[in-house]
Protein backbone atom coordinates (compact mmCIF):
# COMPACT_ATOMS: atom_id res chain seq x y z
CA UNK A 1 0.00 0.00 0.00
CA UNK A 2 1.61 3.55 -1.11
CA UNK A 3 1.02 6.91 1.12
CA UNK A 4 -1.54 7.94 -1.67
CA UNK A 5 -3.97 5.18 -1.29
CA UNK A 6 -4.30 6.71 2.37
CA UNK A 7 -5.92 10.06 0.82
CA UNK A 8 -9.51 10.50 1.29
CA UNK A 9 -12.14 8.64 3.56
CA UNK A 10 -11.94 11.01 7.06
CA UNK A 11 -13.98 11.18 9.76
CA UNK A 12 -17.02 13.53 9.90
CA UNK A 13 -17.08 15.15 13.19
CA UNK A 14 -20.26 16.85 14.83
CA UNK A 15 -19.37 19.99 16.12
CA UNK A 16 -21.68 19.66 19.35
CA UNK A 17 -19.75 23.03 20.72
CA UNK A 18 -21.89 25.62 18.28
CA UNK A 19 -25.38 24.01 19.92
CA UNK A 20 -27.64 26.32 18.39
CA UNK A 21 -30.41 25.52 20.72
CA UNK A 22 -32.14 24.70 17.55
CA UNK A 23 -32.35 20.97 15.81
CA UNK A 24 -29.63 22.11 13.10
CA UNK A 25 -26.46 19.63 13.01
CA UNK A 26 -23.11 21.11 12.29
CA UNK A 27 -20.56 18.58 11.10
CA UNK A 28 -17.09 18.95 9.75
CA UNK A 29 -14.69 16.80 7.36
CA UNK A 30 -11.23 16.64 9.11
CA UNK A 31 -9.44 17.07 5.86
CA UNK A 32 -5.97 17.51 8.09
CA UNK A 33 -6.30 13.85 8.88
CA UNK A 34 -4.67 13.27 5.18
CA UNK A 35 -1.06 11.82 4.61
CA UNK A 36 0.29 14.89 4.39
CA UNK A 37 -2.42 17.16 6.26
CA UNK A 38 -4.67 19.20 3.93
CA UNK A 39 -7.49 18.75 1.86
CA UNK A 40 -5.47 19.50 -0.74
CA UNK A 41 -4.21 16.18 -1.00
CA UNK A 42 -7.21 14.98 -2.79
CA UNK A 43 -6.28 17.03 -5.71
CA UNK A 44 -2.85 16.52 -6.27
CA UNK A 45 -3.54 12.73 -6.17
CA UNK A 46 -5.92 13.05 -8.76
CA UNK A 47 -4.04 15.68 -10.84
CA UNK A 48 -0.50 13.63 -10.66
CA UNK A 49 -2.67 10.01 -11.12
CA UNK A 50 -4.11 11.89 -14.27
CA UNK A 51 -1.26 13.27 -15.75
CA UNK A 52 0.51 9.69 -15.36
CA UNK A 53 -2.62 8.07 -16.99
CA UNK A 54 -2.89 11.17 -20.25
CA UNK A 55 1.44 10.22 -20.66
CA UNK A 56 1.77 14.27 -19.59
CA UNK A 57 3.94 13.23 -16.35
CA UNK A 58 6.57 10.56 -17.32
CA UNK A 59 9.74 9.86 -15.04
CA UNK A 60 11.87 12.92 -16.34
CA UNK A 61 9.97 15.49 -16.21
CA UNK A 62 9.64 17.90 -12.78
CA UNK A 63 6.58 18.72 -11.47
CA UNK A 64 6.23 22.38 -11.40
CA UNK A 65 3.35 24.82 -9.48
CA UNK A 66 2.67 27.95 -7.79
CA UNK A 67 0.71 27.31 -4.00
CA UNK A 68 0.31 29.34 -1.00
CA UNK A 69 1.42 25.73 0.45
CA UNK A 70 -1.06 22.79 0.67
CA UNK A 71 -0.62 21.73 -2.34
CA UNK A 72 2.69 22.31 -2.85
CA UNK A 73 2.78 19.77 0.23
CA UNK A 74 1.31 17.22 -1.07
CA UNK A 75 2.56 17.56 -4.39
CA UNK A 76 6.51 17.45 -2.13
CA UNK A 77 4.85 13.88 -0.87
CA UNK A 78 3.35 12.25 -3.21
CA UNK A 79 6.44 13.89 -5.43
CA UNK A 80 8.77 11.35 -3.11
CA UNK A 81 6.80 8.83 -3.19
CA UNK A 82 6.61 8.05 -6.42
CA UNK A 83 10.28 9.28 -7.12
CA UNK A 84 9.31 12.58 -8.82
CA UNK A 85 11.10 16.13 -8.90
CA UNK A 86 9.10 18.42 -7.79
CA UNK A 87 9.75 22.39 -7.61
CA UNK A 88 7.35 25.26 -6.51
CA UNK A 89 6.53 29.04 -6.72
CA UNK A 90 5.83 30.35 -3.77
CA UNK A 91 5.32 34.06 -2.51
CA UNK A 92 8.25 34.09 -0.09
CA UNK A 93 6.03 35.58 2.62
CA UNK A 94 4.29 32.58 2.91
CA UNK A 95 4.81 30.95 6.29
CA UNK A 96 7.83 29.69 7.46
CA UNK A 97 6.64 25.75 8.75
CA UNK A 98 4.90 25.53 5.38
CA UNK A 99 8.50 26.51 3.52
CA UNK A 100 10.65 24.12 5.31
CA UNK A 101 8.11 21.07 5.32
CA UNK A 102 8.72 21.60 1.65
CA UNK A 103 12.06 21.81 1.85
CA UNK A 104 12.28 18.47 3.91
CA UNK A 105 10.00 16.27 1.25
CA UNK A 106 13.05 17.34 -1.18
CA UNK A 107 11.11 20.50 -3.02
CA UNK A 108 12.66 23.32 -4.75
CA UNK A 109 11.24 26.17 -3.96
CA UNK A 110 10.97 29.39 -5.85
CA UNK A 111 10.58 32.31 -3.39
CA UNK A 112 7.93 35.20 -5.98
CA UNK A 113 7.44 38.58 -5.01
CA UNK A 114 5.42 38.93 -1.87
CA UNK A 115 3.16 41.69 -2.82
CA UNK A 116 1.92 39.95 -5.97
CA UNK A 117 0.71 37.41 -3.90
CA UNK A 118 -0.41 34.09 -5.19
CA UNK A 119 -0.83 35.89 -8.86
CA UNK A 120 2.27 36.86 -9.40
CA UNK A 121 3.81 32.79 -8.18
CA UNK A 122 1.18 31.51 -10.97
CA UNK A 123 2.38 33.56 -13.47
CA UNK A 124 6.31 32.63 -12.68
CA UNK A 125 5.30 29.08 -12.45
CA UNK A 126 3.74 29.00 -16.07
CA UNK A 127 6.29 31.19 -17.38
CA UNK A 128 8.80 28.36 -16.46
CA UNK A 129 6.84 25.70 -17.68
CA UNK A 130 6.21 27.30 -20.89
CA UNK A 131 10.11 28.06 -21.64
CA UNK A 132 10.55 24.36 -21.32
CA UNK A 133 7.83 21.96 -21.95
CA UNK A 134 9.96 18.67 -21.99
CA UNK A 135 11.01 19.44 -18.75
CA UNK A 136 7.82 20.06 -16.53
CA UNK A 137 4.26 18.63 -15.74
CA UNK A 138 2.77 21.51 -15.04
CA UNK A 139 -0.58 20.36 -13.41
CA UNK A 140 -2.16 24.17 -12.80
CA UNK A 141 -4.33 23.80 -10.33
CA UNK A 142 -5.86 26.77 -10.81
CA UNK A 143 -7.31 25.03 -14.00
CA UNK A 144 -6.98 21.49 -14.02
CA UNK A 145 -10.42 19.56 -14.02
CA UNK A 146 -8.37 16.95 -12.10
CA UNK A 147 -9.06 19.08 -9.31
CA UNK A 148 -12.81 19.70 -9.69
CA UNK A 149 -12.99 15.13 -10.26
CA UNK A 150 -11.04 14.75 -7.00
CA UNK A 151 -13.88 16.05 -4.90
CA UNK A 152 -16.74 15.08 -7.18
CA UNK A 153 -15.62 11.32 -6.91
CA UNK A 154 -14.67 11.54 -3.22
CA UNK A 155 -15.53 13.83 -0.78
CA UNK A 156 -18.82 14.21 -2.13
CA UNK A 157 -19.47 10.98 -1.64
CA UNK A 158 -17.94 10.36 1.48
CA UNK A 159 -20.40 13.35 2.75
CA UNK A 160 -23.26 11.99 1.33
CA UNK A 161 -22.73 8.24 3.14
CA UNK A 162 -21.21 9.75 6.34
CA UNK A 163 -24.69 12.40 7.03
CA UNK A 164 -27.13 9.16 5.72
CA UNK A 165 -27.98 11.02 2.42
CA UNK A 166 -29.20 14.00 5.23
CA UNK A 167 -26.93 16.94 4.27
CA UNK A 168 -28.84 19.70 3.39
CA UNK A 169 -26.18 22.69 3.34
CA UNK A 170 -22.12 22.13 2.18
CA UNK A 171 -20.26 25.30 3.06
CA UNK A 172 -16.66 26.00 1.82
CA UNK A 173 -13.84 28.46 0.86
CA UNK A 174 -12.41 28.66 -2.27
CA UNK A 175 -8.49 28.88 -3.15
CA UNK A 176 -8.52 27.09 -6.58
CA UNK A 177 -12.27 26.29 -5.72
CA UNK A 178 -11.34 23.02 -6.13
CA UNK A 179 -13.21 21.56 -3.12
CA UNK A 180 -16.31 23.91 -3.44
CA UNK A 181 -16.77 23.18 -7.04
CA UNK A 182 -16.53 19.38 -7.12
CA UNK A 183 -18.12 18.67 -3.81
CA UNK A 184 -21.15 21.04 -4.66
CA UNK A 185 -21.84 19.84 -8.17
CA UNK A 186 -21.77 16.17 -6.93
CA UNK A 187 -23.80 16.68 -3.94
CA UNK A 188 -26.46 18.77 -6.53
CA UNK A 189 -26.66 16.02 -8.12
CA UNK A 190 -27.57 13.88 -5.54
CA UNK A 191 -29.98 16.37 -3.94
CA UNK A 192 -30.80 19.49 -6.25
CA UNK A 193 -32.26 21.28 -3.21
CA UNK A 194 -28.82 20.90 -0.97
CA UNK A 195 -27.71 24.43 -0.09
CA UNK A 196 -24.19 25.57 -1.41
CA UNK A 197 -22.76 28.12 0.21
CA UNK A 198 -19.31 29.73 -0.59
CA UNK A 199 -16.96 31.32 2.12
CA UNK A 200 -15.28 34.61 1.00
CA UNK A 201 -12.41 36.67 2.85
CA UNK A 202 -14.05 40.08 4.00
CA UNK A 203 -11.50 42.25 2.22
CA UNK A 204 -8.99 41.78 -0.35
CA UNK A 205 -5.97 41.97 2.18
CA UNK A 206 -6.76 39.08 4.63
CA UNK A 207 -5.19 36.33 6.91
CA UNK A 208 -7.26 33.53 5.53
CA UNK A 209 -4.02 32.02 4.56
CA UNK A 210 -5.50 29.51 1.59
CA UNK A 211 -8.29 31.36 0.70
CA UNK A 212 -8.36 33.89 -2.25
CA UNK A 213 -10.80 36.44 -2.76
CA UNK A 214 -13.05 35.98 -5.71
CA UNK A 215 -13.88 39.98 -5.95
CA UNK A 216 -10.19 41.24 -6.15
CA UNK A 217 -8.06 38.37 -7.89
CA UNK A 218 -7.38 35.94 -10.82
CA UNK A 219 -11.44 33.78 -10.89
CA UNK A 220 -9.40 30.70 -11.40
CA UNK A 221 -11.15 29.14 -14.66
CA UNK A 222 -11.93 25.88 -12.45
CA UNK A 223 -14.64 27.47 -10.84
CA UNK A 224 -18.60 27.23 -11.81
CA UNK A 225 -20.47 30.19 -10.25
CA UNK A 226 -23.58 28.42 -11.21
CA UNK A 227 -22.76 26.92 -8.38
CA UNK A 228 -22.86 29.42 -5.73
CA UNK A 229 -26.74 29.60 -3.56
CA UNK A 230 -25.15 31.89 -0.83
CA UNK A 231 -22.00 34.00 0.00
CA UNK A 232 -20.89 34.45 3.73
CA UNK A 233 -18.08 36.74 3.71
CA UNK A 234 -15.62 36.36 7.25
CA UNK A 235 -13.47 38.75 8.75
CA UNK A 236 -10.00 37.39 9.53
CA UNK A 237 -10.42 38.14 13.24
CA UNK A 238 -13.74 36.10 13.48
CA UNK A 239 -12.19 32.61 12.08
CA UNK A 240 -9.14 33.56 14.40
CA UNK A 241 -11.93 33.43 17.09
CA UNK A 242 -13.37 30.54 15.92
CA UNK A 243 -9.92 28.37 15.68
CA UNK A 244 -9.03 28.98 18.88
CA UNK A 245 -13.43 28.03 20.37
CA UNK A 246 -12.35 25.27 17.75
CA UNK A 247 -9.29 23.73 19.59
CA UNK A 248 -10.61 24.95 23.24
CA UNK A 249 -13.81 23.56 23.09
CA UNK A 250 -13.80 20.56 20.46
CA UNK A 251 -9.95 19.39 20.67
CA UNK A 252 -9.71 20.64 17.35
CA UNK A 253 -6.64 22.41 16.72
CA UNK A 254 -6.97 23.41 12.86
CA UNK A 255 -6.01 26.65 10.29
CA UNK A 256 -7.73 29.86 9.44
CA UNK A 257 -9.52 28.91 6.72
CA UNK A 258 -10.88 25.67 8.82
CA UNK A 259 -11.68 28.85 11.17
CA UNK A 260 -13.22 30.73 8.66
CA UNK A 261 -15.65 27.88 7.20
CA UNK A 262 -16.87 26.83 11.04
CA UNK A 263 -17.81 30.69 11.82
CA UNK A 264 -19.99 30.76 8.21
CA UNK A 265 -21.28 27.15 9.22
CA UNK A 266 -22.53 28.49 12.66
CA UNK A 267 -23.81 31.98 10.82
CA UNK A 268 -25.89 29.80 8.51
CA UNK A 269 -27.20 27.56 11.25
CA UNK A 270 -28.90 30.36 13.17
CA UNK A 271 -31.15 30.81 10.37
CA UNK A 272 -31.01 27.68 8.58
CA UNK A 273 -34.47 25.81 8.74
CA UNK A 274 -35.41 23.13 11.42
CA UNK A 275 -33.54 19.47 10.90
CA UNK A 276 -30.51 21.18 8.87
CA UNK A 277 -27.41 18.97 8.34
CA UNK A 278 -24.73 21.67 7.47
CA UNK A 279 -21.29 20.47 6.78
CA UNK A 280 -17.94 22.40 6.34
CA UNK A 281 -14.67 21.63 5.88
CA UNK A 282 -11.66 21.96 8.22
CA UNK A 283 -8.91 22.48 5.45
CA UNK A 284 -5.73 21.79 7.67
CA UNK A 285 -4.16 21.66 10.92
CA UNK A 286 -3.42 24.19 12.78
CA UNK A 287 0.59 23.01 13.09
CA UNK A 288 0.59 25.04 10.00
CA UNK A 289 0.52 28.29 11.57
CA UNK A 290 2.55 28.29 14.99
CA UNK A 291 4.16 31.40 13.31
CA UNK A 292 0.72 33.20 12.93
CA UNK A 293 -0.82 36.54 15.60
CA UNK A 294 -3.22 34.14 15.69
CA UNK A 295 -1.86 31.77 18.38
CA UNK A 296 0.66 34.78 19.99
CA UNK A 297 -1.63 36.04 22.68
CA UNK A 298 -3.09 32.24 23.55
CA UNK A 299 -3.55 32.07 27.40
CA UNK A 300 -3.82 28.84 29.86
CA UNK A 301 -7.36 28.80 30.33
CA UNK A 302 -7.09 27.55 34.33
C1 LIG B 1 -5.53 26.08 4.08
C2 LIG B 1 -6.40 26.01 2.86
N1 LIG B 1 -7.70 26.18 2.99
C3 LIG B 1 -8.51 26.19 1.92
C4 LIG B 1 -8.05 25.99 0.65
C5 LIG B 1 -9.02 26.04 -0.50
O1 LIG B 1 -9.17 24.85 -1.17
P1 LIG B 1 -9.49 24.83 -2.73
O2 LIG B 1 -8.22 25.07 -3.44
O3 LIG B 1 -10.02 23.45 -2.98
O4 LIG B 1 -10.49 25.90 -3.04
C6 LIG B 1 -6.70 25.80 0.47
C7 LIG B 1 -6.16 25.64 -0.86
O5 LIG B 1 -4.97 25.66 -1.11
C8 LIG B 1 -5.85 25.79 1.59
O6 LIG B 1 -4.52 25.62 1.47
Amino acid sequence: MSILDNVGNTPLIRLKFLNTQRNVKIYAKAEFMNPSGSVKDRAAKEMLLDGIERGLLTKQKTIIDATSGNTGIAFAMMGAALGYKVKLCIPSNACIERKRLLRVYGARIIETEPLEGIDGAIMTARSIAAAEPDKYFYPDQYSNRANIIAHYKTTAEEIWYQTDERITHFVAGTGTTGTFTGTSKKLKELKPNIETVIVQPDSPFHGIEGFKSLDSTLQPDIFEPQLVDKRIDISTEAAYKMCRRLVREAGLFVGISAGANVEAAKRLAETAPDNSVIVTVLCDSGTRYFSEPLWEDINDSN
